[in-house]
């Protein structure tokens, strides 16, 4: 049995990878559990899967993650609320399951240092980057990662549809049911430029050496190309179940939620086309934030998860999230190899003056 906790199990990744554990009763048994306000939902999870405990709120993460009888733990919260329960784990020497994508692009060169000098093991949850674990087998012989996009719900849409989209329509996902800052991060395209800083630091690849291509149908979860031209790719139905079950049972595989065999003949097509860097500026603002390094994505990622949830609270409009990282990362005075504590520290400047800044764009809204 491996003994697994889930930080974040009431939320959309969280609730999935229990539907996972349920099918595999007799592989996991669950320590912990962790959400942040659902009480309610909380205590059914705890009543139904008996976990030794379970916490609700940010003080019982460091619980969690020291408590050493762990052998994985899943962090699937959202936000910058992943970085210090996920480094406290690996301090402990506990291999993590790594949904929140924003511990890799706030911290990544430390996160993935620390768990060097630890043998701990990172092992991706987004589906994206699970498929690209999947496709390596000898990563000196890779020239190329590609990552695939699905467009979220603006993909067909003129830039000025998109300037006027309501959180309605942002969260509305054609392809994947999510929490609702991924939802709109997806939809900004924010979502590849954060993967993109992700796939940095998880494997080693240089950003000229990581390409976006946009895939609709999201059955090619991204590919691989090695030296001689050869391209392997990972495919699937898009469901989160696969990449969390291969995450929290890696190396071994198990037949669990699997519900549907896969058929070439029923996908009939699959397209693929170049990202408009245009519509989506997202993507260019995440290369420039990962090649300056240091704390520039740090700061990206603070400017644009504050201009989301204030484009959820209806503050903003959609189009702004670009102008108010844009702005963030052009004054942002960058540290090089910082410390865990700058890095904390850049999160809460860089929070405060994009509030700032909301505060008088909001006061220009019709
Ligand atoms: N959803 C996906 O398909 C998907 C795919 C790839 C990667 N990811 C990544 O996985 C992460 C989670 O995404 P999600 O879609 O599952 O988000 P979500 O549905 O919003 O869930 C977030 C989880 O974090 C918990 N949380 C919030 N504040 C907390 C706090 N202060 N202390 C402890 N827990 C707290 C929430 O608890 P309450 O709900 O109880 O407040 C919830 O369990 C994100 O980083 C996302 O980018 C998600």
């Amino acid at each position: 049995m491996k003994k697994i906790s889930i930080i974040g199990s009431t939320g959309s990744i969280g609730t999935q990878a229990l539907e996972v554990i349920e099918k595999l009763r007799d592989k996991f048994e669950i320590i912990a559990l962790a959400g942040g306000h659902n009480k309610e939902l909380l205590e059914a999870q705890a009543k139904k899967f008996n976990p030794r405990y379970s916490v609700l709120g940010e003080q019982g993460l460091e619980k969690i993650c020291s408590d050493k009888e762990n052998d994985i733990i899943l962090v699937a919260c959202s936000g910058k609320i992943g970085l210090r329960p996920t480094l406290t784990a690996i301090k402990n020497g506990i291999n993590i399951a790594l949904a929140n994508k924003e511990t890799l692009v706030m911290a990544g060169d430390i996160v993935m240092s620390e768990a060097k000098k630890r043998g701990v093991k990172i092992i991706p949850v987004d589906s994206e980057h699970c498929a690209i674990h999947q496709c390596i087998k000898d990563i000196a012989q890779v020239d190329k990662l590609i990552i695939t996009a699905s467009g979220g719900p603006f993909l067909h849409k003129s830039i000025a549809e998109m300037k006027n989209a309501t959180v309605k329509e942002a969260l509305a996902h054609p392809k994947w049911n999510m929490g609702k800052k991924i939802t709109v991060d997806s939809a900004t395209l924010m979502n590849k430029g954060l993967e993109i800083i992700e796939a940095h630091h998880l494997f080693g690849f240089d950003y000229d050496d990581i390409e976006v291509v946009v895939h609709p149908q999201s059955i090619v979860h991204s590919a691989i190309e090695y030296k001689d031209g050869s391209v392997i790719a990972q495919l699937g139905l898009p469901s989160m179940h696969i990449p969390i079950q291969y995450a929290i049972s890696y190396p071994e595989r198990f037949e669990g939620i699997k519900s549907k065999s896969f058929s070439f003949a029923e996908i009939a097509r699959l397209d693929f086309e170049k990202p408009d860097f245009e519509k989506f500026p997202s993507v260019k603002l995440a290369y420039k934030a990962g090649r300056t390094g240091g704390t520039m994505t740090t700061c990206l990622n603070a400017a644009n998860e504050e201009a989301v949830f204030a484009f959820l609270d209806g503050k903003i409009k959609l189009y702004n999230i670009y102008e108010i990282v844009e702005k963030m990362m052009s004054e942002h005075k960058v540290i090089q190899n910082p410390t865990i504590d700058e890095i904390f520290e850049t999160d809460e400047q860089i929070r405060l003056l994009t509030r700032e800044h909301i505060k008088t764009i909001a006061q220009k809204q019709p």
